[in-house]
């Protein structure tokens, strides 16, 4: 009997694209999160919390490879720790990681909690791998429906941004949890940069919409990172293949 995969978050936007991938590839799977979204696969399903620690140490048993994909808006660095040390002591062989491409370089808070749990798998002493991906387009996407509700849509100046198709980002994973740890691996972007404006021109057009947009400046250590383009990987990334064109065509219907 071959042990499980346990895929943490494999109910979120990027974990019910991965599942199916593994599973395809005949791997068992154990899907842990808090319950709060609806299974979306045939894996077998846990409920656990990687903030409190409930129901992880049963969720980690009899899994060699553990893909780390919860996140929140805060508290990835502690869930991660919490994991780490429920891993360790099940003696997992490959815990694979999901970061965000600038994490070592914008000084923001919830990406300061990304590198911190970049680094407890680093320092786990467990075999790992680590990704960094761009923002993905559905994460976009949300940015410009909520900017599209304003009547007039802000535009960061100088922020640009590289998105990437949650799809191709399942599938390098998928490659990457069923290969051999590989430590920090290159960053997955998207096929284009493009600025805010530029993609919120593309969102627009696709709704069918028009808004007057008005340049505004990020202020503070972020604004200055963002503008130099930290949050970026110009060169030696992987690129996805999906244009944040080919999304919206996918997604977003015409305004009635
Ligand atoms: N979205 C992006 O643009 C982007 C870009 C690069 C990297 N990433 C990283 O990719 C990962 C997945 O992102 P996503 O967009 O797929 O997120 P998502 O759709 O918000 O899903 C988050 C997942 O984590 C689970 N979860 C959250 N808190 C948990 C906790 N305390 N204990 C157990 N499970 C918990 C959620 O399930 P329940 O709510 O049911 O617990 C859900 O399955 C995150 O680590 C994120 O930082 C995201």
């Amino acid at each position: 009997m071959t042990s499980p995969i346990l895929v943490t978050g494999g109910t979120g936007t990027l974990g019910r694209l991965v599942v199916p991938l593994l599973r395809e590839a005949g791997q068992d799977v154990r899907v842990l999160s808090r319950g709060r979204h609806q299974p979306g696969s045939n894996a077998a399903h846990v409920t656990g919390d990687l903030l409190t620690g409930a129901g992880v140490e049963a969720a980690v048993a009899g899994a060699e490879t553990v893909l780390h994909l919860a996140g929140g808006p805060k508290g990835d660095d502690e869930a991660t720790r919490n994991l780490v040390r429920a891993a360790s002591r099940a003696g997992v062989r490959h815990l694979v990681y999901i970061s965000v491409i600038g994490a070592d370089r914008v000084p923001l808070s919830w990406l300061r909690s990304k590198l911190d749990a970049e680094r407890a798998i680093a320092d786990s002493g467990l075999p790992w791998t680590t990704l960094r991906a761009a923002q993905f387009h559905d994460l976009t996407l949300t940015m410009m429906e909520k900017m599209a509700k304003l009547p007039v849509i802000p535009v960061p100046g100088g922020l640009r941004l590289q998105p990437v198709d949650a799809r191709d980002v399942a599938a390098r994973l998928a490659e990457l949890t069923l290969d051999k740890p590989a430590g920090l691996v290159p960053d997955l972007a998207g096929p284009r940069v493009y600025g805010m404006a530029e993609l919120a021109r593309g969102y627009l057009r696709a709704r069918g919409k028009r808004r007057p947009m008005l340049p505004v400046r990020m202020p503070g250590k972020a604004g200055r990172a963002y503008r130099a383009g930290e949050n970026l990987t110009l060169d030696g990334a992987d690129v996805g293949a999906r244009t944040w064109e080919d999304f919206l065509a996918e997604r977003v219907q015409p305004a009635r």
